[in-house]
């Protein structure tokens, strides 16, 4: 418990499941977050099911409470003004390698006790205490572009929504290997974090799932908190048999036009597995367009379309943001590329891992050393730029024309990009 100026009080504590010590609390922190993000108050049923999957991932909720009296006949003390959560997953940092990191979430501060530094406070001693913990990597996506920046985040992954026009012009220039069929949609209960593991293995920037998605590509848990009933299920078999990827998707109804499937979770672990889904995606009788709100950027699909139009509209938007807390054991885990040699001088707004490192990549392992302040530098960034080009995702060379790298030797903002590139495009699938 941590006092702040200003009749507050910090507390963490577990997420609890029903039935449990705790469950009180937890279900008034989730009511709170959920007012935060102006959803309708969430029924008993919802809230208990939330924190059903909360507690299997292991969250750490964190609220700010009021000390003093409050406003007479408004919301009671017991209720947070701001909340704030944390889980740990391990993030895909390029060539199969994994990092555990500290994905932080359900961040919200009440409109009357807002911009006084509730935020600020609580971001910064969680992150440091995720760093003395020794991790070494953290991660959130964002609502809004202007929030994470000056706590040293920085945007790693992006995506885009797609759709896609399923007529007589789509065609995927594949010949199948596998073949697909449907499934009652529990069986993802069973299934989903299995072949959603062997995507996580495969993908750089792609970050271990919370309990809570078998439950929603099931059907289980729908963002609207209950069963949803119109979801369907195709699994994917290769060759030998075995299910190596799966969609869960709806149909929008008769009165959206043109008639849509919309994909709700598309989960294939291998190019084959991929290409595949989507012919059976485009093959669904009485459907015109298929569309996906989380696709890559740098799609295959794309470019094995006979008609690479049938892409109809896309926006692209930042997905997952880092943020490094301990740069030396960051550099250290990664796999490089190429051999080379670079140092850089890294600012943290935080304090939290600023300094000079000099990065010595030999067969793909890099020898991090701290050098004295007064070392010569190869690039200058602030630690949210390090956390951009870390994935590979984000080009250094881009980030020195913004002005947000320093290039002190010339074409070492090149060497950077060979050095961070990793093996296939960066993708995230979970939201958190
Ligand atoms: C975003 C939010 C959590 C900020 O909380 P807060 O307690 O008001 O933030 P703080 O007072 O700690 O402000 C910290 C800094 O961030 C800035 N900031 C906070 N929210 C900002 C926003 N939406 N846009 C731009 N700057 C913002 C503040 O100006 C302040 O800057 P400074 O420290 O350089 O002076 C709050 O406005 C909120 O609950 N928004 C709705 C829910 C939401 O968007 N959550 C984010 C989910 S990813």
């Amino acid at each position: 418990m941590a006092e702040l100026s200003g009749n507050y009080e910090i507390r963490r504590f577990p997420a609890a499941s029903e039935g449990k010590d705790g469950y009180a609390e937890a279900a008034t922190w989730i009511r709170a977050v959920a007012f935060g993000f102006h959803e309708s108050r969430r029924t008993p049923e919802h809230v208990a099911k939330s924190l059903a999957t909360y507690e299997a991932d292991g969250r750490i909720l964190t609220g700010v409470y009021q000390t003093g009296e409050v406003a007479p006949s408004s919301l009671p003390a017991d209720v947070p003004v701001a909340t704030f959560a944390t889980l740990r997953k391990s993030l895909n940092i390029g060539f199969g390698r994994t990092l555990e990191s500290q994905l932080v979430t359900a961040v919200t501060v009440r409109t009357s006790h807002r911009r006084r530094g509730l935020l600020r406070r609580m971001m910064g001693e969680d992150l440091r205490l995720a760093r003395e913990d020794g991790i070494a990597m953290a991660a959130l996506t964002a609502s809004e572009g202007t929030i994470y920046g000056r706590f040293g985040f920085g945007v790693a992954s992006f995506e885009r929504q797609v759709n896609v026009d399923t007529t007589a012009r789509f065609s995927v220039r594949h010949q199948p290997t596998g073949s697909v069929e449907i499934a009652d949609p529990k069986v993802l209960l069973e299934l989903a974090p299995e072949i959603f593991g062997r995507v996580h293995r495969l993908t750089p920037g792609s970050i271990g799932r919370q309990d809570w998605y078998r439950q929603l590509a099931s059907g289980s848990l729908g963002r609207e908190g209950k069963e949803d009933p119109a979801i369907k299920v195709a699994l994917h078999y290769s060759a030998d048999g075995t299910v190596d990827g799966y969609v869960s998707y709806k149909f929008l109804g008769w009165d959206t036009e043109p008639y849509t499937v919309e994909v709700v979770d598309l989960v294939a672990a291998g190019n084959s597995a991929y290409l595949e889904l989507w012919q059976f995606l485009g093959a669904i009788d009485l459907v015109e367009r298929v569309s996906w709100a989380e696709a890559p950027l740098d799609d295959p699909l794309a470019w094995a379309l006979a008609d690479p139009r049938c892409i109809v509209s896309s926006d692209s938007r930042d997905m997952l943001w880092l943020r490094i807390l301990d740069a030396a054991k960051a550099l250290e885990a990664r796999h490089y590329p190429a051999d080379g040699h670079l140092v850089l001088e890294v600012n943290d707004p935080l304090g939290l891992t600023a300094g000079t490192f000099a990065v010595n990549v030999q067969g793909g392992h890099a020898a991090v050393e701290r050098l004295p302040e007064s070392a010569e530098a190869d690039l200058s960034l602030d630690i949210s730029a390090l956390s951009s080009i870390y994935l590979g995702a984000v080009c250094p060379v881009t980030l020195t024309a913004a002005g947000r790298i320093v290039e002190n030797t010339p074409g070492s903002a090149l060497k950077a990009r060979q050095l961070f590139a990793v093996e296939r495009s960066t993708h995230c699938l979970t939201h958190f």
